[in-house]
């Protein structure tokens, strides 16, 4: 601006009126284009867009993301185990039962009034409840809606449409070794 009006009190000292005076003069006595806003206005609006644009991208991305991430169900990691050790031979007397971990299942081992070792998953087939050994019925129980199985895991009470899953059960020493048959 300095130099604009520097130009403008020469033109006049040299006898120009103001309305006379042009840009061609300022551009040629001067490399000073950059006096005028108008000049870097469209790379700052479009460097403004380009800003506003990611921002509003980034804002929808914040919000849509955590959504999707809620909606979709975590993956449930299956296990691979085909044999585990449900229990210690002396921790499971006559008529008694031991909840154990079958990879990321629960599984019910079971010794019979006979000693005879039954294992089975622990999921009731209902709603998934876990299902434990009842001693005064002799049979496997589900609290959640009354639901029984006999030693054999077929449902014989309650709501449950289906039997229990069986698995093998074998001894190895003093360990009782289930698996998947
Ligand atoms: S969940 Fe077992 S009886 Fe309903």
């Amino acid at each position: 601006m300095l130099r604009v009006t520097s130009l403008a009190s020469a033109n006049l000292l040299a006898g120009k009126q103001p309305g006379e005076m042009n840009m061609n003069n300022t551009l040629q006595d001067s490399p000073a284009q950059t006096i005028g806003p108008s000049a870097s206005e469209p790379s700052r609006r479009r460097f403004l867009d380009y800003l506003l644009g990611t921002s509003a991208v980034a804002t929808v991305g914040a919000i849509v993301y955590p959504i999707i991430r809620f909606m979709s169900p975590p993956q449930v990691i299956e296990s691979t185990e085909s044999s585990v050790v449900a229990a210690k031979l002396n921790e499971i007397p006559v008529n008694s039962g031991k909840i154990f971990k079958f990879g990321s299942k629960p599984g019910i081992v079971v010794r019979t009034d006979s000693g005879e070792l039954k294992a089975f998953s622990a999921v009731c087939t209902h709603l998934d409840c876990i299902v434990q050994y009842q001693p005064e019925t002799k049979q496997i129980w589900c609290a959640c809606h009354n639901g029984y199985y006999n030693l054999n895991g077929k449902n014989v009470g309650g709501p449950p449409p289906r039997p229990l899953e069986e698995f093998k059960v074998n001894t190895r020493g003093d360990e009782i070794v289930v698996s998947k048959a």
